[in-house]
């Protein structure tokens, strides 16, 4: 079985981080976003993963070769001349995807992060026998997403809407696809979108059904979003593999420490803490629901509260790092500084103080 995951886009929601890396190769709870999900596919049988790419190839390859030896799956490349949006991509990947012609294949966004529960969607599309499934998930806030109008009962789709400005629903698109080669007929070479084009096509033949999904999941393309999900994440990581998680006299609630990183004295970690390899936490640092990025050293007496570090930063002594600070690639922070909502793009120094949510070019 195949599987295409959407690995394109320029995850502008996502700067500072995705000027040094794209999106999918973001860690994610220390490890990239991208291999969350082709574990989940490697886990229900997936044989081939193709990743529909369409800028930063080299950094894709490189991502390949070291992991296609590792998960032992197949992964190739798929690569776009121009953006192809969310349905472009299959009819490029075409003739690798109808190596299998009678199989159905998945696709997934490469931002969504949940249970994957990818045997319940293989059950349900056999026993729906449509053409193609779509898992939804419920959500409080529809209105930034596709809401989907469905038959509660067969799970049959009637219709999509997106981004409605009035509550139609509560169901919403959650970006993970299985569908039958036979969709391929109704994609052309050229940019398109799966949701506003092709699914509302399929369900107007009555062949689109949705699975509601009711486990966690989240679409972590942007910062609050990633460390809501992230929150979601160690909660489930508690539930089902405990023995993941730190513990000790200095750990609250759910935290995540790579075994290379170092924690120093009397330091207060969590909840909801990443902390990624070979990082230095110095004495006396609090750190609460947020990701410390590979390499970062934390200098002593320092605090850092919903905020993303990015790869080998530098937080200063005693400075005061909140509200949704997200710092890019090697961004120095001096001792003492408070930094309140600030965007700072890769390779800054920060010598200023900033209150209030701003950008650091
Ligand atoms: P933003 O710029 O922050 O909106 O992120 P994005 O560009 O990733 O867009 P969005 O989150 O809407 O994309 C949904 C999924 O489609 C993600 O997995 C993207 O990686 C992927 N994607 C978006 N556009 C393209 C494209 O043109 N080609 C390919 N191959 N994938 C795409």
């Amino acid at each position: 079985m195949k599987a295409l995951i959407l690995v394109g886009g320029f995850g502008t929601r996502l700067r500072p981080l995705t000027l040094s890396m794209p999106k999918p190769l973001v860690d994610f709870a220390n490890k990239p976003m991208v291999l969350h999900q082709i574990e989940a596919l490697k886990a229900v049988g997936v044989t081939e993963v193709i990743l529909a790419i369409n800028y930063q190839p080299q950094v894709m390859l490189s991502f390949l070769e070291e992991f296609e030896p590792k998960l032992g799956i197949k992964i190739t490349c798929s690569q776009e001349n121009e953006p192809l949006g969310t349905a472009g991509p299959l009819a490029l990947a075409k003739e690798k995807l109808l190596e299998e012609p009678d199989k159905p294949f998945f696709v997934l966004n490469s931002d969504i992060i949940c249970e994957y529960p990818l045997s319940e969607m293989l059950d349900f599309h056999k026993v729906h026998g449509g053409e193609a499934s779509i898992m939804v998930t419920q959500v409080a806030e529809p209105s930034k997403y596709g809401v989907v109008i469905m038959d509660e009962e067969s799970g049959q789709i009637n219709k999509f809407v997106e981004k409605p400005p009035v509550f139609v629903g509560n169901k919403i698109n959650a970006g993970i696809y299985l569908l039958n080669t036979s969709v391929l007929d109704h994609i052309s070479l050229k940019p398109t979108s799966l949701e506003r084009q092709v699914f509302p096509s399929i369900a107007d033949k009555g062949q689109l059904y949705a699975m509601v999904h009711t486990g966690f999941w989240m679409d972590v393309g942007q910062p609050k979003d990633y460390l809501a999900g992230l929150g979601l994440y160690l909660d489930y990581v508690r539930s089902n593999s405990p023995s993941e998680l730190a513990v000790g006299r200095n750990i609250i609630g759910n935290v995540l420490v790579d075994g290379t990183a170092k924690i120093g004295e009397g330091c207060l970690i969590g909840p909801d803490v990443v902390i990624g390899p070979g990082c230095m936490i110095e004495s006396g640092v609090r750190l609460s629901s947020c990701t410390i990025m590979k390499g970062v050293r934390v200098k002593r007496s320092a605090h850092v509260s919903e905020s993303i570090i990015g790869w080998h930063s530098t937080i200063g002594e005693s400075a005061q790092v909140s509200s949704m600070a997200v710092l890019g690639e090697d961004v120095h922070v001096n001792d003492t500084m408070f930094l309140n909502g600030v965007m700072v793009l890769p390779h800054k120094e920060i010598k200023t103080h900033f209150l209030k949510p701003e950008i650091v070019m």
